[in-house]
């Protein structure tokens, strides 16, 4: 048995919470308002859908029967746990981006801690309040888990990691995030990534693939319109905290499949000509009948998207799973 075992809980869990790079904290929710409603066309980022509401409504679109992702890649990492974990003699240290309550890592953590019997783990999200509750239950569960929490944004916390992570590495990133970043991003995150890796540490990521349009759009824009009051919780925002006379009944959710930049992709349209004012900006935005506002994207993916993200970040593919309808697929990347 390991020593950490025999560890009382108070030594299991560490909590380092790094102030976020400045590049992070000047993406502020009124520079996005400014900077996107004044573009054509309108847009806004998806990270500032996520406040408490958001974040809730988040957990129940995981929930919709349309939303096939967490289900199928549960499913997959329910069936290959033991393979994504394998490899390595002692326990690689386990990180992971975006961990939120953990609940999806948890096939990986107790793979793991079958295969190896003890395991740290790292994970990284910028919500110190949700870490610390889901590093405590964690701690409750696994008494042979250790938790490092690290509450900063992704780039500040590899940094983190690169100083204070020693040994073999699983860095472990779900949910078919990278996803939500449009191409270019995407490559210079795997890139930030490859680059606090060496030869005996993996990548194992989820990712989303390409498939009928039909099911792809159905996934974010359920029939209980759960997905459709996740997008317009960003109005919500604007109202309530920069004082937005958005009238939400005003726009229109939708989501489409655009091959050519193979992602789905969110809009709010306004119904009519419209005047909106944010007074906290000094902002007035006028809408034209059918204009709208791009909130969000998330890519999908194909085995020849994904090999060109690898070569363009210098990672080599060592193994890849699919559920059987080929819906969705976890591939676990080398140096
Ligand atoms: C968090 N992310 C992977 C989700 C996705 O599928 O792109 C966000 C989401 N937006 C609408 N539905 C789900």
């Amino acid at each position: 048995m390991s020593i950490q075992t025999s560890l009382p809980k108070q030594h299991r869990l560490e909590l380092i919470r790094v102030k976020p790079s400045e590049v992070f904290e000047s993406e502020t929710l009124p520079k996005t308002v400014e900077r996107g409603l004044s573009h054509r066309p309108k847009y806004l980022l998806c990270r500032f859908i996520y406040d408490a509401i958001g974040s809730e409504l988040f957990e129940q679109i995981c929930d919709q029967p349309e939303y096939y992702l967490t289900r199928t890649e549960d499913a997959i990492l329910r069936d290959h746990a033991n393979a994504m974990v394998d490899g390595w003699d002692d326990p690689p240290t386990m990180i992971e981006l975006g961990s939120g309550s953990s609940t999806k890592t948890r096939r990986l953590i107790e793979a793991a801690l079958d295969r190896y019997g003890s395991l740290h783990y790292v994970p990284i999200d910028i919500s110190g309040t949700i870490l610390e509750d889901s590093a405590r239950t964690l701690i409750d569960d696994y008494p042979a888990i250790r938790v490092t929490g690290i509450a900063s944004d992704y780039d500040t916390a590899l940094r983190v990691v690169a100083e204070r992570i020693q040994g073999p590495k699983l860095l472990v990133f779900l949910g078919s995030s990278l996803g939500n970043f449009d191409d270019e991003d995407a490559v210079g995150l795997l890139q930030r990534i490859r680059s606090t890796l060496s030869a005996d540490d993996r990548f194992l990521f989820g990712t989303d693939l390409v498939k009928d349009p039909t099911i792809l759009e159905a996934a974010y824009d359920d029939s209980a319109g759960v997905t459709a009051r996740f997008g317009k919780n960003i109005l919500t925002r604007i109202n309530r905290e920069l004082g937005g006379n958005f009238d939400l009944d005003g726009f229109r959710y939708e989501a489409r499949f655009s091959p050519e930049h193979h992602r789905v992709e969110m809009k709010l349209i306004s119904d009519l000509e419209q005047i909106v004012t944010i007074p906290d900006l000094d902002l007035t935005v006028s809408f034209g009948a059918g204009e709208s506002i791009h909130i969000e994207n998330s890519h999908k993916y194909t085995p020849a998207i994904l090999e060109q993200l690898a070569k363009q970040s210098r990672f080599l593919e060592e193994a890849s799973w699919t559920d059987p309808d080929g819906f969705y697929r976890l591939q676990r990347w080398r140096t």
